[in-house]
Order: C-alpha cells, then sequence, then structure tokens
C-alpha cells in the first residue's frame, strides 16, 4: 500500500517545475530536506513525490515528523521509513516508531525534537543518503517559530523546502535568510492543494487508530520488572495506612492508590477531585503538593511498549490497572510481552475503535 504512496499518479497530482528542480538538484545525495508549510500547503505530498524521485539513487528515508496527520505509523507517534532502493520500497510497511503520545507538538515540544533527532541518526546509520522530513502545519505563532527554529538547530538540515503561500513561514525563515544557511528553496504551493476539515482530519486519526488496533491481543503486564516512563505513580512509597484514610475522608471518594516521592503525594481516586479541595487537603496533611488523578483518565490510556533499547515495538491501550499487583491490563497487537521492557505513558486516550476520548487533566 505504502509502494502506491509514492508512486504518484501523473494524472492525480501536479508537479511544478519546480519540484522537478529540487528532485535533480538534490540526486546526488547527502542531504537532509526539512519541508516546512502551514496546513495543507501539500508538504506531504512533496515528501512523497521526491522520496520516489530520489529512491533510485540510493539508500533514501523518509521521516514522517507529523505525529497529527501521520502517514507512516498511527497518530501519537513519529516514523522512519528506510528506503535501500526503489525496489524495496514495501519496508515502508515495518517503519522505526517514536514515541510522542499525543496529537499536536503543542505541550510535546521536548518528544518532539528527541523523536527527530533520534530517528534522523537511526536512518543516517541504516545508510541513509537522502532524508526527506514531513512536518506539521503548525507554523504560526512564537511557539510555532520556537519549535521549527530548535528543529532545524538540532536537525542541521542542508536545505528548508519551504511551500509557503502569502509570507507566512517568514518569522521562522528570516535568520537563515540572513545567514545563508541552510538554504531557504521557495516551492509554490500547488493549485490543486486542497484544505482537509477538522472532520477529515479526526477521521483520519481514527481509521489508522482503528486500522493499527485491529488485531490486538489483551495481555496482562507486570511493571515490576519494566522501566516506566511519564507514570505519575509507581515511583514512590505507599502512604502509611492513616495517612491513606486522612487523604480518603479528605477527598470525599475512594482511593485505588496513594503514594508519596519527597513530600509530593500522587492518588488515583474513584471520581475527578476539584483543585481548592486537593491544595487545602495537602496543606492540611503537610504535603508539598497532591496531585489526584481520576481513574477514569488511565482507562483506554495511549501506551508506547518499548523493548531492552527503548526502541518502541508496538503502542497499547491501557484496559485496567491492579495496583495491589502492580499489573496493568492492556490491549496490544503483540503476540506477548516478553520482548516489552519499558511502558511509556502517552497524553491521550483512545477507544478500539480509533476514537479519541477525553482526558479531564493531566495532572
Ligand atoms: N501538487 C499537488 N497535486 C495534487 N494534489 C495536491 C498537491 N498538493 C497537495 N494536494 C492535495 O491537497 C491536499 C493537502 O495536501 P497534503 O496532505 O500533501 O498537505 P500537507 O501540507 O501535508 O497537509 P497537513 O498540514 O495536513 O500535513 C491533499 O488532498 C493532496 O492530495
Ligand atoms: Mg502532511
Amino acid at each position: 500500500m505504502l509502494l502506491e504512496w509514492v508512486q504518484l499518479r501523473p494524472d492525480q497530482v501536479h508537479i511544478p517545475s519546480s519540484w522537478t528542480k529540487v528532485a535533480r538538484r538534490f540526486h546526488q545525495g547527502n542531504a537532509t530536506l526539512l519541508i516546512l508549510g502551514g496546513p495543507d500547503a501539500g508538504k506531504t505530498t512533496l515528501a512523497r513525490y521526491l522520496i520516489g524521485e530520489l529512491a533510485p539513487a540510493g539508500p533514501v528515508a523518509f521521516l514522517d515528523g507529523d505525529m497529527g496527520q501521520s502517514t507512516l505509523g498511527p497518530p501519537a507517534t513519529l516514523g522512519l521509513a528506510f528506503v535501500p532502493s526503489q525496489r524495496s520500497l514495501p519496508n515502508f510497511l515495518n517503519p522505526a516508531l517514536y514515541f510522542i503520545g499525543a496529537t499536536s507538538p503543542m505541550g510535546h515540544f521536548l518528544p518532539t525534537v528527541v523523536g527527530h533527532r533520534k530517528l534522523l541518526d537511526a536512518a543516517r546509520a541504516a545508510g541513509a543518503r537522502t532524508v526527506v522530513i514531513d512536518t506539521t502545519g503548525l507554523v504560526a505563532g512564537g511557539a510555532a517559530r520556537e519549535l521549527k527554529q530548535r528543529k532545524i538547530e538540532l536537525l542541521r538540515p542542508d536545505a528548508l523546502l519551504c511551500l509557503q503561500r502569502a509570507g507566512e513561514l517568514e518569522h521562522i525563515l528570516r535568520p537563515y535568510r540572513a545567514a545563508g544557511h541552510p538554504q531557504v528553496v521557495e516551492l509554490p504551493v500547488s493549485r490543486s492543494a486542497r484544505p482537509k476539515s477538522p472532520d477529515q482530519r479526526r477521521e483520519h486519526r481514527e481509521r489508522k487508530f482503528r486500522d493499527y488496533f485491529r488485531k490486538s491481543k489483551e495481555h496482562h503486564l507486570s511493571t515490576q520488572t519494566r522501566a516506566l516512563w511519564n507514570f505519575p505513580f509507581f515511583a514512590g512509597r505507599s502512604l502509611l495506612p492513616s495517612r491513606r484514610n486522612s487523604l480518603a475522608s479528605g477527598l470525599h471518594t475512594s482511593l485505588l492508590h496513594a503514594e508519596v516521592v519527597e513530600g509530593h503525594a500522587n492518588a488515583v481516586a474513584a471520581a475527578d477531585v476539584p483543585f481548592p479541595v486537593r491544595v487545602a487537603l495537602a496543606r492540611q496533611m503537610g504535603l508539598e503538593s497532591l496531585s489526584v488523578y481520576a481513574a477514569a483518565d488511565f482507562q483506554n490510556r495511549l501506551l508506547g511498549l518499548e523493548d531492552s533499547r527503548g526502541e518502541i515495538l508496538a503502542l497499547a491501550l491501557l484496559q485496567k490497572i491492579d495496583f495491589q499487583r502492580q499489573v496493568l491490563k492492556i490491549v496490544a497487537p503483540l503476540a506477548n510481552m516478553g520482548d516489552v521492557h519499558g511502558v511509556r505513558m502517552g497524553d491521550l486516550r483512545v477507544d478500539r475503535a480509533g476514537k479519541q476520548l477525553s482526558l479531564s487533566r493531566k495532572g
């Protein structure tokens, strides 16, 4: 299916002559090309075109840096497909993934830049001569500028391929124009580029998640011998029974779990607890802080399952947590949990049909 992905149908895709020129210019290889553009500017279409054109000249890699409208992996991941030669394009079916755990870079800048760097290093280590990096359409505003510029600082691309409509990238590009590096390559947005509605974007994510989890099985995953990342519990000591009872009665809800790390208490309760109640209780109990998570926020939580090197083996959906036995009940498209050495908790909830569910809060 991804073979089709790079084989653009000439009757369906408009290739401006400047795109052909860029492909010719970077045909020699050894270039990292970062595509920039606003939403629906044709970034992914350009990436497809370039991969298809550059693949015959040597190993190329496609770094899918869009964790929302993702191409390679499920949403909430970055993906890397290494293409040894045009004939082995089906290798696209097994991309390396980096788990972001969210479908937007907003609030997730660190995993976004770290993930890009790790995947670019992996592409280079595998021998890719040219790496084409697709990005999200987040270009408006200071936060977007910071993210794009930090990414450029870290990845040091040779060229920025800019699909610009009306100056929307200029605030990001200004320093590179002044410095002369990386090269800024201006490309027109094709007249055939079409906007996607928010519903179409949501449907794309749902379909990708649904397909991904279609063949999932239920597993029980013990956390005691596994590395846990971004977990708000299983990091401290259990509260003494008397303290736990005071906490439960002060919160007016039953507690599933309560632990303390250096005076900071984390609890999982049957219901959400209003912020002022938590603050008052923390003060009363002499705690530095008190975080209370609603148990429902962990149901259907997206997880990343890692191997011993920290590489993503698969995504999973958390069904239930057995706090006593420290076991997670999950569904994942893996035959068994033997190779799972680490678990990373994502910041979104998804059901098996791919639908994104609400999260009351992060902490
Ligand atoms: N050169 C082109 N010829 C034909 N169709 C195009 C071309 N460029 C873009 N399109 C169409 O416009 C739409 C948006 O293009 P594309 O998905 O490549 O944009 P994008 O910048 O990657 O969007 P996003 O911001 O969602 O990542 C798609 O339906 C695509 O098929
Ligand atoms: Mg895109």
